[in-house]
């Protein structure tokens, strides 16, 4: 299997989302409204990767573009949760992808106290030999979640998915206490937008910074 070719339209597709996704929060910068979106990073599923789902999974290797919906995988960063709402609507409306599954762990979240929402997308490739419509993953969350996820995913990682007991409930208890500072973060909102309006900082997405790994 010639793993660069079959995943060449797979990068199109993350680098053409980067920059559209990133093209939102560029014009609510210059006409001065809160964006929505702090930062996106986005990744093509590295092949050790692809294979070790795959056979978790039993997914036949020919069947990969249909099966495994997150060969191109996009996040979205935002400050508060009401901004995730924002984003899905932003993407339900554009019209150079269609929306074929959301699953929101947000409202419920998953066991491992993981929370975000999930968008499944066919995003159409212009390829040399035609248009290919390719499925992306996009992942919506705030920093907090974000921060929760990508410390889980590094200690799964590293206890190969079987995480100590003691580890889990720790891990439980800092979940609650993302959702709490959500919640907390909510409710001075307006005063944090209205401190931020007075200054543009850099975002780390333009060093991309956050390449995920599943
Ligand atoms: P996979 O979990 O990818 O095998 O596919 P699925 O069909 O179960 O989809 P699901 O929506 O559950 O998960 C898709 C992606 O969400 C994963 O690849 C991860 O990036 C992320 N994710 C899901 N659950 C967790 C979790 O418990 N912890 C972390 N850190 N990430 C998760
Ligand atoms: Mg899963």
């Amino acid at each position: 299997m010639d793993w660069e070719l079959f995943l060449t339209p797979y990068k199109q597709a993350v680098d053409e989302l980067k920059i559209k996704l990133r093209g939102y929060r560029e014009q609510y910068e210059k006409t001065a409204q809160h964006s929505p979106i702090e930062f996106v990073t986005g990744r093509v599923k590295p092949v050790p990767s692809i294979l070790d789902k795959a056979r978790r999974k039993n997914i036949p290797l020919s069947e990969l573009d249909t099966k495994m919906q997150d060969l191109a995988g996009i996040r979205v960063m935002c400050q508060f949760v009401d901004d995730i709402k924002t984003v899905i609507d932003l993407i339900r409306n554009r019209t150079d992808l269609e929306v074929v599954e959301e699953r929101d762990y947000i409202t419920q979240k998953k066991e491992s106290g993981y929370r975000s929402y999930h968008m499944v997308v066919r995003y159409p490739v212009q390829t040399i030999v035609g248009e290919r419509k390719i499925l992306v993953e996009i992942q919506i969350r705030t920093l907090a979640m974000n921060f929760w996820a990508t410390i889980e995913h590094s200690l799964n990682y590293k206890y190969e998915g079987r995480i100590p007991k003691a580890i889990k409930d720790r891990l439980q208890r800092a979940s609650e206490a993302a959702f709490l500072l959500d919640e907390e973060m909510s409710k001075i909102r307006e005063e944090i937008q209205e401190a931020q309006k007075h200054f543009t900082y850099k975002k780390v997405e333009d060093l991309d910074i956050d390449p995920f790994q599943r």
